[in-house]
């Protein structure tokens, strides 16, 4: 991802500090680009609950990251001290955020990784370190193979309006800012504008944290693609009207049934696309499948946030990022920060590997390794 002209990723090691992991503070975007420094496991989970990062994909990584760092502060008078010390680091990464399934994926990675190399304590900090700089190549590899076989679908769409713009909806931010690089919804996006494909995109503002306002947007405009931001509730006027092509959306955890579970509001997006026929798509890589549940609805946990996540809403004043009350300051308000999408309302399912059905036989089909 380029921001201002400099290539960036979401999250790295410090240059001439390893033992310190540098993320960007997606708190004050699009006003504000700030670098922070995480040293210790406690600032990697704050980081991740309090959303200074987020989405999937790079929850995932910064966990990687989380525990390079725990063991780097591991004791390290035996190697049972050292695995119960990052067994309870773990544990206190994954707690931070219950939908993401990313998070628990990477920490068990490392668990794995780090038993596996013996009981040398320095030879499991390098391990730890290898898997974390992996995860977070691997993330940015499979999302810039995403937007390479996600570009055939607006290509097709493309010839069909015989070069017109092609109109995509999105919801959140599925974009750099979501993993480590190119982002998954967003991927086949790049890749389409990057080979001179009009498209336009169509940006849910996504209340109450407004992922797609100020993220989506700040990206896109960075980026140089032509967007417009709208309220959350205009999808269905525009996709009755013709105006919308395809939606293209990321997920926080896929079912290998093919239910998706994606941020609040990405359901109705669903609903309102199959009354209209317009395709509707989801781009993930292969970590964010989930292989073990078959039922989204029923067995997806849904994480719920404080209320004055819906209460305020923050922008730009006199130059300064601030918080101001939308509601009567008295009304208690609710916040469940995803839901899920049956599989019957999903066009097809974008991945590193292809793009499959969002079935059972479709997602195994493309990852045959996981047939029980
Ligand atoms: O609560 P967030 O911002 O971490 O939500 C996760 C997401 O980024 C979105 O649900 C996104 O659409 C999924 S793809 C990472």
């Amino acid at each position: 991802m380029n921001v201002h002209g400099k290539h960036y990723r979401t999250i790295w090691l410090k240059e001439d500090d390893d033992t310190v992991v540098q993320i960007i503070d997606q708190r004050p975007l699009p006003h504000k680009f700030v670098i922070e420094d995480l040293h210790t496991v406690d600032d990697v989970a704050r980081a991740i609950k309090d959303m200074h990062i987020r989405g999937a994909g790079l929850v995932g990584a910064t966990a990687g990251y989380g525990m390079y760092i725990a063991a780097l502060h591991a004791p390290k008078d035996s190697a049972e001290a050292f695995t119960a010390q990052l067994v309870a680091d773990g544990e206190k990464l994954k707690a931070t955020r219950p939908t993401a399934v990313n998070l628990e994926w990477a920490v068990h990675r490392q668990l794995d990784a780090i038993a596996a190399v013996g009981d040398n304590i320095d030879t499991k900090i390098a391990a730890a370190k290898n898997i974390a700089q992996t995860i977070a190549d691997e993330d940015a590899d499979f999302c810039r193979r995403i937007g390479e076989h996600g570009v055939s679908i607006i290509e097709e769409i493309s010839k069909r309006k015989n070069g017109e713009p092609v109109n995509i909806l999105t919801h959140c931010n599925a974009g750099w800012m979501a993993f480590v690089d190119y982002g998954t919804a967003t991927a086949p996006i790049y890749a389409a504008h990057d080979r001179g494909i009009p498209v336009h995109v169509w940006v849910d503002e996504t209340r109450p944290r407004n992922q797609g306002a100020r993220i989506t947007a700040w990206e896109l405009n960075e980026h140089g693609v032509p967007h417009t931001v709208i309220a959350d509730n205009v999808g269905g006027h525009l996709m009755q009207h013709g105006m919308v092509d395809m939606v293209i959306v990321g997920t926080d955890r896929t079912l290998y049934t093919g239910d998706v579970a994606n941020k609040i509001g990405t359901y109705l997006k669903a609903l309102a696309a199959h009354d209209n026929g317009v395709p509707f798509y989801v781009a993930l890589p292969s970590s964010t499948f989930d292989w073990t549940k078959r039922d989204g609805v029923k067995e997806i946990p849904i994480e719920e946030r404080g209320a004055d996540e819906v209460k305020y809403i923050n922008g730009l004043y006199n130059g300064e990022v601030v918080s101001v009350l939308l509601t009567p300051a008295d009304s208690p308000a609710t916040n469940y920060a995803f839901d899920v999408t049956p599989a019957r309302l999903v066009t097809g399912l974008i991945t590193e590997r292809g793009i499959c059905d969002a079935s059972e036989e479709g997602v195994l089909g493309l990852y045959p390794e996981k047939r029980k």
